[in-house]
Order: structure tokens, then C-alpha cells, then sequence
């Protein structure tokens, strides 16, 4: 069984996916940390971010089983990782990814795309919304608690310009699947979130 999370950075959806596959005894897959992983090794690379052919070969020798959670965070990951997600070809070889490996499990997998595009027939669609200022606020704290060294508004800023990519690139941009369930999260926890998301699958049957 997929369940799918989809939603926009510091909707909480991260925290929400992890605690709720815990729950269930599911796998748990944040797609974005894909993304994060073959931008932080461009960027270590020294590599052209606009190259689609020197990334996707970069992309195809990735181990994925082994991804520095830390490095992926950082600033500077955060900031380059949607001109990365845009590129057509990196989109499918991770799509792929996430196909094989969701392939006949129970899995929370959460991302930008999962309900549209990544897993469009799962059986539970889910899709976190909050605003901008709580966005900010909640990766602020996280990056903080990380030990890493923030700005506020420069969180804000990048936030901003990141939706503004996911949400106009061509190729499967950041959009609520139809028949997703919308969460909005500015005013509740993580548990609360999750304990939504129970509730609506009991309902839903
Ligand atoms: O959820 P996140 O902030 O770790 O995601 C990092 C980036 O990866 C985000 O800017 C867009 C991209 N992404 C995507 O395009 N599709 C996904 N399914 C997940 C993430």
C-alpha cells in the first residue's frame, strides 16, 4: 500500500511522513532528500547545474542507500536543489527510483509529485498546505537545532524563490493531485497531522 504526502517545504509534511510510517509499521521515503543528494554532489563536483548530461551521469553513479542526511540540509543544498529538480531527464531516473523501491511494500513516500505523477493510483493522497511565515519559522528552528548558523529572512527569501520554481517548472510541478486530501498544518502538530491522516484513511475505508 503507498500513501502519499505532497506539499510545498516546512508544511511539516517530513515530520508528519516519518511519524506516520513509524505508526504503521510502513517504510518511509522523502523524495526530496533524492533531489538533495545528487545536488549536493554537483555542487561538491564543482559541476554546471544547468548541464542535464553531466548531472544525470553524475545522478545514475549515486548511492542512494547511503545519503549524508546532515549535508543534504544545508543552505546551500536548499538553494540550488530546485534548478536540479527541474531538469526532465533527473526527474525520470528518480522516479524510477522511487518506483522500484516502494515496488510491493507499505510505504509513506512524500514529495513535490508523489500523488500526481510518482504513484498516481495509490490509495491514499495526501497534500500539506501552510503559510509562508510559518514555513520559515519551522525550517528556521530546524536548521538551528541542526547547529547550523540561519538568517531568517534569508529562509524566507529562499523558501519563496524554491515554491516559485517547483510550482512553474514544465515538468511535474508541485500541485495537489485531484483526488488528495488537503492538510492544512499552520495550526496544528505533527501529531495532530498525523492523527488527520488516520482518521481519513478509517473514513475513506
Ligand atoms: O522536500 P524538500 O525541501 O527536501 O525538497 C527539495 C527539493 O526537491 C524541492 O525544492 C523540490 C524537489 N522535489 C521535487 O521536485 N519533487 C519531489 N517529489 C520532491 C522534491
Amino acid at each position: 500500500m503507498v500513501i502519499t504526502i505532497d506539499g510545498a517545504g516546512g508544511t511539516g509534511k517530513s515530520s508528519s511522513a516519518k511519524l506516520l510510517a513509524q505508526k504503521l509499521g510502513y517504510l518511509h521515503l522523502n523524495s526530496g532528500t533524492l533531489y538533495r543528494w545528487i545536488t549536493y554532489n554537483a555542487l561538491q563536483q564543482h559541476l554546471n547545474l544547468h548541464d542535464s548530461d553531466v548531472l544525470l551521469s553524475l545522478a545514475k553513479k549515486l548511492d542512494y542507500q547511503n545519503i549524508d542526511q546532515n549535508m543534504v540540509q544545508s543552505p546551500e543544498v536548499s538553494d540550488n536543489v530546485a534548478q536540479v529538480a527541474k531538469i526532465p531527464s533527473i526527474r525520470e531516473l528518480v522516479l524510477e527510483i522511487q518506483r522500484q523501491y516502494a515496488q510491493d511494500k507499505d510505504i509513506v513516500v512524500e514529495g513535490r509529485d508523489i500523488g500526481t505523477v510518482v504513484f498516481p493510483d495509490a490509495e491514499y493522497k495526501f497534500y500539506f498546505t501552510a503559510s509562508l511565515d510559518i514555513r520559515a519559522k519551522r525550517r528556521y528552528e530546524q536548521l538551528k537545532k541542526n547547529g547550523l548558523e540561519v538568517d531568517y529572512a534569508q529562509i524566507r527569501q529562499s523558501i519563496a524563490d524554491r515554491d516559485k520554481q517547483d510550482m512553474e517548472r514544465e515538468h511535474s510541478p508541485l500541485r495537489k493531485a485531484d483526488d488528495a486530501i488537503e492538510i492544512p498544518t499552520d495550526m496544528i502538530t505533527v501529531e495532530e497531522g498525523v492523527d488527520i491522516i488516520l482518521a481519513e484513511m478509517q473514513l475513506l475505508g
